[in-house]
């Protein structure tokens, strides 16, 4: 068992003090609770969850999901920060549901300390909590009552102290300095996956959701800036220096996702075509570089209204600049918080690429508004998911919004070519892994999740077609709408839209590693041309063989000189090999697997497959992204296979006589990039589209 550090506080020594919003602790409070603080470094006592005494060497302790006995149905939540000290103060105001008679609440909570506790039921008194038990390890925290809380509603009042940290977790100090070069701090949050318990008590799982009254006691020069709007802003009866802001109540959501903002902003607004009031906060005197990024943000909330068939769900949106940020950015619900880089454009000296990762990144952020927040995932199992879509979608967003970016083949050339080269090394995992403990999130969270997730779900929804694929997207929305979900729900409403196997056909991407090596040959058989396509698992380290390979279930697109735009034949591979025939195929024609580069696997065809397929490479009739996958199957081919050479040679030659410079410079920047240490930062060559990405 672990070694607990935990501590009781008798109610005794500590004082309620009464506030106008709806009550906030004093600075009477702060000292007692450097004193409990004190408390707390001296009572160490060696105890198991139950509370035992163990006196035997620490163990990994299964993780335990909060109890169901008492659930919380709204926050009420006053905060006030003190940005000198870098403390806070809270009182929170939560109205529960108690479903089973007991006499104890089992809350998150971590480096905060509690200073009263009370439970009022419904028309009834209110009972004091006689004890807090921290259960420190596990970020819990449980208060005891004299007497059993009986089944029903009741109020449930803590009030509470803690640090405006630097660790960028929490509810923590942001560092600026003004035009006039003072340093000052803002207060800002990052709550997912699991840090909202070290803003304020609460119970910090996805899945339970309730809505939210957030006031802010703040000084009245601050802009101060939480999920929803504001309602009410009045001078705070005890120091005329600070205001009192109270914001609208949140839809019903959960804790990760909820924000605020306290600092000095300048901003630019706009309202996008369906009635939502968008703002982009920037450092002050720099609201011009915000304004890249709010059209971006105009455009992209239409598109998803439009794609969704389900609109945006608050009257608002801010999406903030913070100084210092962990993450490139955050989607909490009506308040994006994004670190500069991700979010700010100066007009006179961006490039290109900035501006792409801002649409991108701004993209990804407001799709999660829909997925996501709107609809949330049932345990951080399923965060691959949100990510994942998020990552795809932010593409389909940036071409609708800015289609002269031809941002697919960035996508092919960035996350597509990425996932494939990290998925084919033996260190790689499913993308679907169980998490336990939220503390393995972390560990889930890289490139396999984001562009592997991105690029199986480009070819669900290129194995569906976008028709049914955003049927079965809305049927998702509607009918998990302010609750939660799983993975295989998303499967089952895809495959209700659709008629096709979904939920089988992702399953084998997602819950095992790696992707398949199809190898294609062919025939010609008077007008048919005949097709044999076999698969194995490709490895970085020498082709996977015998009884125990594993295999995919691999819809398969063909295209010919014809059209090589058009998907002439679709088919599902389920099996490791067969034979397919493709009709009207003459004997000068050349035919060419995976169109569009969008199934996630790769490709050895046979030496005269390849060599009839050189002349759309040298015709440009092949498209960048497909030229691009050719390239690539053969460069990751030759790491093994000695006698690619040739193969490789040629395709050199045609691409070398391809009077397309930018492809080959990012063919070339690419192998440099990946080619290195795999850190994903890119090459540092001006220009270098993948400095901007995420890993
Ligand atoms: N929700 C994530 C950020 C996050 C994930 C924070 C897990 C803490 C734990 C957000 O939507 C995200 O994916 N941000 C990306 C940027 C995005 C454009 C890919 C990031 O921060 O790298
Ligand atoms: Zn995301």
């Amino acid at each position: 068992m672990f070694l607990l550090l935990s501590r009781t506080v008798s109610l005794s020594v500590v004082h309620r003090v009464t506030c106008s919003c709806p009550s906030t602790p004093s600075k009477a409070i702060l000292v007692s609770s450097v004193l409990i603080k004190l408390a707390r470094k001296i009572c160490v006592s060696h105890s198991s969850a139950s509370g035992q005494n163990t006196g035997t060497m620490p163990e990994r302790r299964p993780f335990v999901r909060l109890p169901t006995d008492v659930y919380p149905v709204n926050y009420g939540l006053c905060l006030k920060p003190d940005l000198i000290d870098f403390t806070f103060e809270g009182k929170l105001e939560a109205l529960v549901e108690v479903t089973q008679s007991t006499n104890q609440i089992v809350m998150n909570c971590a480096d905060i300390d509690i200073i009263t506790a009370s439970f009022a039921p419904e028309g009834g008194d209110e009972i004091n909590a006689t004890g807090f038990n921290y259960q420190n390890e596990d970020e819990k925290v449980t208060l005891s009552f004299p007497t059993a809380l009986q089944k029903g509603s009741g109020m449930l009042k803590i009030d509470f102290v803690g640090e405006l940290n630097d660790k960028m977790k929490g509810f923590y100090r942001s560092k600026y300095t003004t035009p006039a070069g003072e340093v000052r701090y803002a207060a800002v949050t990052q709550f997912e996956a699991t840090d909202a318990r070290r803003a304020f008590p609460c119970w910090d799982e996805p899945a339970i959701k309730a809505t939210f009254d957030i006031t802010l006691i703040v000084p009245k020069d601050r802009v101060a800036l939480s999920n929803m709007n504001v309602i009410d802003k009045k001078p705070y009866p005890e120091d005329e220096n600070l205001v009192e802001v109270k914001f609208a109540p949140t839809p019903i959501m959960s804790t990760y996702l909820v924000a605020f903002v306290i600092g000095e902003y300048h901003h630019v607004e706009s309202q996008s075509s369906d009635g939502v009031t968008v703002r982009v906060y920037t450092p002050v005197g720099k609201a011009e570089q915000g304004k890249f990024a709010l059209e971006v943000a105009t455009k992209t909330l239409p598109f998803y209204k439009d794609y969704f068939s389900v609109p945006y769900p608050l009257p608002k949106i801010d999406l903030i600049a913070i100084a210092d940020f962990a993450a490139g950015a955050m989607e909490n619900w009506g308040l994006v918080t994004y670190r500069e880089t991700a979010l700010l454009i100066d007009p006179k000296n961006s490039c290109s690429s900035s501006k792409q990762w801002v649409a991108l990144v701004v993209g990804h952020e407001l799709a999660h508004q829909w997925f996501g927040n709107l609809v949330t995932m049932e345990w951080w199992t399923h965060l691959w998911l949100n990510e994942g879509f998020a990552s795809w979608i932010e593409y389909l967003c940036v071409d609708h919004c800015f289609p002269e970016y031809d941002i697919w083949t960035q996508f092919v050339s960035a996350d597509y070519t990425r996932a494939l080269d990290l998925d084919a090394l033996d260190s790689s995992h499913p993308i679907e892994v169980d998490v336990g403990h939220p503390s393995e999130v972390d560990e889930i969270f890289d490139a396999i999740s984001y562009s592997k997730g991105a690029s199986v779900i480009r070819m669900l929804h290129n194995y569906i077609g976008d028709e049914d694929f955003r049927k079965g997207m809305n049927a998702y929305l509607l009918k998990f709408q302010h609750k939660n979900a799983s993975t295989e729900d998303l499967w089952s409403c895809l495959e209700q839209a659709s008629g096709k196997p979904i939920a089988a056909v992702m399953g084998s991407w997602t819950k095992q590693m790696g992707f398949p090596i199809i190898a294609v040959d062919e025939e010609q058989v008077s007008d048919d041309r005949v097709l044999k396509i076999s698969q194995k698992k490709f490895c970085a380290s020498g082709l996977h063989d015998g009884e125990d390979c594993p295999s995919w279930m691999v819809p398969i697109s063909i295209c010919t000189s014809n059209d090589p735009t058009c998907t002439k034949l679709k088919l599902l591979l389920e099996k490791p090999e067969t034979s397919v025939t493709v009709r009207g195929v003459g004997p000068d024609q050349w035919i060419k697997v995976n169109p569009g580069t969008v199934g996630f696997y790769r490709i050895q065809y046979s030496s005269s497959m390849l060599k009839n397929v050189l002349p759309g490479i040298r015709d440009l009739s092949l498209q960048p992204v497909d030229r691009l996958g050719l390239q690539n199957d053969l460069f990751s081919l030759l790491h093994k296979q000695a006698d690619m050479q040739e193969e490789k040679n040629r395709i050199e030659r045609v691409l070398g006589a391809i009077p397309a410079p930018e492809l080959i410079q990012k063919v070339l920047c690419f192998r440099r990039c990946s080619g290195s240490s795999w850190d994903g930062r890119g090459c540092g060559s001006p220009g270098c589209w993948s400095s901007h990405h995420r890993f």
